[in-house]
């Protein structure tokens, strides 16, 4: 893995240029290490990865129904591009919760990357800051919150909680995050407890268990105190301890004040997808929400994101930021996110893919790609900025 490197000082970085890139050198005889297709990213990640890590990157709550509908929700809408608008060079730059960006891109909270690449997070953390891009640390990393902090280096970056049931361990977690210099608080709320996931079941496969994905509460002094012995001496303790503590018990929206008491930034609630929890979201003094089904992970049968966006939306008017995610795959699904709403998107599962192919280098391709095909896309579309990307960019399909 190279250093960290401080984000592009490029005002508004033309991603497009890559494109030109990858044909010059193919010109010179070398080709992309591995597909520029978002949709053949899972197929190759397929042939890298044992069965357990791909399935549980891959793999989806019961039949898969509700990572389809991200989808096909995606496929219902159609971009009208516009001609003679002299979009040739594009600023996609913007800022969320004081967080700037050069696109409304940041990579989603994906916990146990070390499962696979043995580089996981810090090189998620590096490729990330290299193109400015906010990463979202998980709970459930395979790294410590320091030592991902350090592969980021000047990068932005956030701090997603699995809200554990000990307010001590709770509050420790928020203290260590805040000291290594996460700005905005992403607090998950569809995973309280994991869904019925077959593809992981059949193989009983739960990282966690392994004491995989624990480093950042295994590396927490309060969450110490409260063993015996410590994890280094005694793994299964410290992982028994540990799974009920960040899973099995719903909060209620009475419980958002100790956050808020605990955390100095702005606090973002995922997985929201009704129009009265996006109120009382807002109501109960959160910053932002982000419209997330967890990929399709969670709730079989459930609304896909993208559905419940603008409904989302236009229950908020403006009081908070909405952001999304679940399904992102090109630079078209990002713009139709926007249309519908959206301040920024998340990338789940496709930064696991390029991080499966060879680490930070892997990632750097994925997101790079994205952008570019964003750029283009927004460009071709006639929009120089994200002001450009109205409603009337968007029809439904016919
Ligand atoms: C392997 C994997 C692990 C994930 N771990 C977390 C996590 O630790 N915390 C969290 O909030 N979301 C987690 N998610 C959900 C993502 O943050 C995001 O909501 C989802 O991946 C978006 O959908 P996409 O994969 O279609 O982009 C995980 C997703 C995957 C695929």
């Amino acid at each position: 893995m190279s250093a960290a490197v401080p984000p592009t000082s490029q005002p508004h970085p033309q991603f497009a240029a890559y494109q030109g890139e990858i044909y010059l050198n193919g010109l010179a005889g070398t080709l992309p290490e591995f597909t520029t297709d978002a949709g053949g990213l899972e197929e190759s990640a397929r042939q890298r990865l044992e069965p357990g890590p791909f399935w549980y990157v891959a793999g989806a709550a019961g039949t898969g129904a509700t990572a389809r509908a991200n989808r096909e929700a995606f496929d219902r809408w159609r971009i009208v591009p516009r001609m003679l608008r002299d979009a040739t060079t594009r600023d996609l730059s913007t800022t969320v919760l004081g967080t700037s960006m050069p696109a409304p891109i940041l990579t989603a909270p994906v916990g146990v990357q070390s499962i696979v690449h043995r580089d996981g997070e810090l090189a998620t953390a590096i490729a990330a800051a290299s193109l400015g891009l906010p990463m979202v640390l998980s709970t459930a990393s395979s790294y410590t919150i320091e030592e991902v902090a350090d592969a980021n280096g000047a990068g932005p970056r956030w701090y997603q909680l699995y809200w554990p049931n000990d307010d001590e361990v709770c509050a420790s977690l928020l203290r260590r995050a805040r000291a290594a210099g996460y700005t905005t608080l992403v607090v998950t709320l569809d995973t309280w407890t994991l869904a019925w996931r077959p593809r992981d079941l059949d193989g009983a496969y739960l990282p966690f268990l392994r004491g995989v994905g624990t480093a950042i509460p295994f590396s927490d002094p309060a969450f110490r105190a409260g063993l015996a012995r410590p994890p280094e001496e005694d793994l299964e303790a410290a992982v028994l301890h540990w799974v009920p503590m960040f899973t099995g018990k719903d909060k209620s929206w009475d419980r958002l004040p100790f956050l808020r008491e605990h955390w100095s930034g702005p606090i973002v609630l995922k997985g929201v997808l009704h129009p009265d929890d996006a109120r009382r979201a807002a109501d109960a003094g959160m910053d932002g929400v982000i419209v997330s089904n967890h990929g399709g992970r969670q709730v079989d049968g459930a609304i896909a994101a993208l559905d419940a966006l603008p409904a989302v939306v236009e229950a908020l008017a403006g009081r908070i930021e909405v952001l999304f995610d679940s399904g992102i795959r090109t630079g078209a699904d990002v713009v139709k996110a926007l249309v519908l709403g959206a301040r920024a998107v998340l990338v789940g599962r496709p930064v696991a893919y390029g991080l499966a192919h060879g680490g930070e280098g892997g990632v750097r391709h994925v997101l790079r790609s994205l952008l570019a095909d964003l750029d283009l896309t927004v460009g071709l579309s006639g929009c120089r900025t994200l002001a450009d990307i109205d409603a009337d960019l968007l029809a439904p399909r016919p």
